[in-house]
């Protein structure tokens, strides 16, 4: 990977797997499943955009990982017809790497910052006059020759996507017109999403067998994608079954260690730490990242919202704390622990 593909991809990926990825990808807000009310804003700020000929209001997506916003920064891209540049937070790790991707903006443009919670502090107070004003003051030179340069930027869009909008300073969020929050998928719109992906992946599929899938995959179409793909390899060297029934979910889940509702492994870890060590809680979430040896950011970004969700935890001021229905999940009673 050369210097230009970290900055501008962030990441290096598998090309197989990318491709299968991509092919994954709905390119169009009306191939696009669920969201529905954030979609409709979408379609409405597109078209008056279009219709002026200037570029989309800056746009920040903010929820939990896996839900779409990489998706959804691309179709807006498309449905734009303008081009789009992808980047990510900690891949620009200097002013300069900011200036060189602006710089190859053209009018119109997108360009796509994930995880923009995480971008250094200078970079993203350069980013300020950029999304405002469209221009950057850059110091050119060292020493007695160092002076300052204006320069003038192509309108553009900034699409932002956060897992943790509440990590982002007040100067940075304010400066986006649209604001998107990606909520969870319904059963419904995953089970549809399944089906989709399972034509595209050309693997025969029954309507209870999606419907099983996507009940388990924690609102997330990443994550119902990812056990379509391993369901059907499971599938594939059955030889009882043809197509994705649901005995062989529930056969190849259960290897999986996915549970009834979807909680994994690490999951109940959680959970179950909560109630051997802390007495069900409050305990706080660095301490409870460290007990189950897993990054509080994990924790932060993809376990509590789903828990909380789902109404497994709750947070106090004091920390977090197992419900009742955790309990009953676990089989446990919440007297004898
Ligand atoms: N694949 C992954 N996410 C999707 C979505 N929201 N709609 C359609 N297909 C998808």
């Amino acid at each position: 990977m050369t210097e230009d593909d970290r900055i501008v991809t962030g990441e290096a990926k598998d090309d197989a797997e990318s491709s299968v990825e991509q092919s994954l990808r709905p390119s169009s807000l009306a191939t696009y499943i669920g969201q529905s009310a954030l979609k409709r804003e979408l379609s409405v700020y597109i078209r008056a955009a279009k219709k002026r000929e200037e570029a989309l209001d800056h746009v920040l997506l903010y929820g939990p990982p896996g839900l779409g916003k990489t998706t959804l920064a691309m179709i807006i891209a498309s449905e734009m017809q303008v081009g789009i540049k992808t980047t990510s937070g900690p891949a620009i790790e200097k002013t300069g790497d900011l200036v060189a991707l602006l710089n190859e903006l053209q009018p119109g443009d997108v360009l796509f910052i994930d995880e923009i919670h995480r971008l250094p502090k200078v970079v993203e107070e350069m980013l300020y006059s950029a999304m405002e004003d469209f221009y950057i003051d850059i110091v050119v030179g060292q020493g007695p020759t160092a002076h300052p340069v204006h320069f003038p930027l192509p309108p553009f869009t900034l699409i932002g996507a956060t897992t943790r909008a509440g990590l982002l300073s007040a100067p940075l969020r304010d400066r986006f017109g649209i604001v998107g929050h990606m909520a969870y998928y319904n059963t419904d719109e995953l089970e549809e999403i399944v089906m989709r992906s399972a034509r595209i992946l050309n693997s025969p599929i029954q309507e209870e067998g999606a419907h099983e899938i996507a009940r388990r995959s924690r609102g997330t179409p990443r994550i119902a994608n990812r056990l379509l793909k391993r369901i059907r390899d499971f599938a594939e060297v059955s030889d009882q079954h043809d197509s994705i029934d649901r005995p062989i979910v529930q056969q190849a889940l259960k290897m999986l260690q996915v549970d009834e509702d979807g909680l994994d492994q690490t999951d109940l870890k959680l959970l179950r730490t909560m109630i051997r060590f802390y007495n069900g809680g409050p305990v706080g979430l660095n301490t409870l990242a460290a007990n189950i040896g897993e990054e509080t950011d994990t924790v932060a970004e993809m376990y509590e919202p789903f828990l909380l969700q789902k109404g497994f935890i709750k947070r106090t001021a004091r920390g977090r704390m197992v419900t009742p229905l955790a309990y009953e999940h676990l089989g446990i009673s919440p007297e004898h622990n």
